[in-house]
């Protein structure tokens, strides 16, 4: 029996060290990129790609990202009475948008261990997993074109950017080669150094997985920095079932850093229907 593609676990209790000390109080999958929170841009992403139940995996200080994807009846009502429609549209949509579910990571074991916390309400379906705060802009969403390989194979499929040779030790490196016209993973490695890295692909936070993945993770033990590694289960999948990568079309920003961060508030901000003109005008005599 196979199923079609609902389901997408957005793992999001990780303690964004990286945006110390924006992520003190706030989670990172909060950080606002113009006027519109990270994982928004995720969850809208999923949605535009056809899948429809969403799983946050949240953790200690995460209350902001329910309380965003929740009904405020009283901000919907006072803009309702202040006659402010436009944003009242907005807002009310939010809450509205997608079923979503919530489990807690009472332990930061690692981004495996967080995937592996949704495995009971996955079930043994295929399954999507985002990461918010790698933001990816396109005509086809990022997920969509994930989706396409996965339909026509059956197999997990993973979304790649190349990197240069001094950015390899920041993300997943994997081993890839041609199988008639896709590519086939055979093996990753968490964050080498330029000499250990298979390949210049990088895995850039977007994934689909067939249920293989969850016995994978139980297995997995602590590996780079004492953490139940993600990549690290992919690999054993590799070594059983097909796994592909698709290296993205779009516009990719590592968010989770203040340079990508930047940029792409720079670059949002710029072709900002609304607000793009202004920032250009404030912006021109200081360059
Ligand atoms: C995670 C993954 C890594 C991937 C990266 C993409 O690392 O472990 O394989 O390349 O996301 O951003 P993190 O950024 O959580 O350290």
């Amino acid at each position: 029996m196979t199923y079609p593609l609902r389901k997408i676990v957005f793992p999001a209790a990780g303690m964004g060290t990286r945006f110390l000390p924006a992520t003190k109080a706030i989670p990172k999958e909060m950080l606002t990129i113009v006027d519109k929170p990270l994982i928004q841009y995720g969850v809208e992403e999923a949605l535009e790609a056809g899948l429809s139940e969403v799983m946050i995996v949240t953790g200690r200080g995460k209350h902001a990202i329910e309380d965003h994807f929740d009904i405020s009846a009283e901000l919907e009502n006072n803009l309702r009475r202040a006659g402010k429609d436009a944003v009242y549209d907005r807002i009310s949509r939010i809450a509205r948008m997608a079923n979503v579910a919530y489990i807690r990571q009472k332990q930061a074991l690692g981004l495996g261990h967080a995937v592996l916390c949704a495995a009971p309400w996955v079930g043994n379906e295929p399954f999507g997993v985002s990461l918010a705060d790698e933001l990816i802009l396109g005509e086809t969403p990022a997920m969509q074109q994930l989706r396409a390989i996965h339909e026509a194979t059956g197999a997990s499929v993973i979304a790649l950017a190349e990197v240069s040779p001094q950015d390899t030790h920041k993300y997943g490196i994997v081993k890839a080669h041609d199988d008639n016209g896709r590519l086939r993973l055979t093996s990753m490695i968490e964050k080498p150094a330029a000499d250990y890295a298979p390949s210049n692909l990088a895995i850039i936070g977007r994934y689909i997985f067939t249920p293989g993945l969850f016995e994978r993770l139980q297995r997995t033990r602590p590996g780079m920095n004492g953490e139940i590694q993600l990549t690290d289960a992919i690999n054993e999948l590799a070594r059983d079932e097909e796994v592909y990568g698709v290296v993205i079309k779009g516009q990719r920003f590592d968010a989770g850093n203040p340079g990508g961060f930047l940029a792409a508030n720079a670059l949002l901000g710029l072709q900002h229907p609304e607000y793009g003109e202004q920032l250009k005008v404030s912006l021109r005599p200081l360059l």
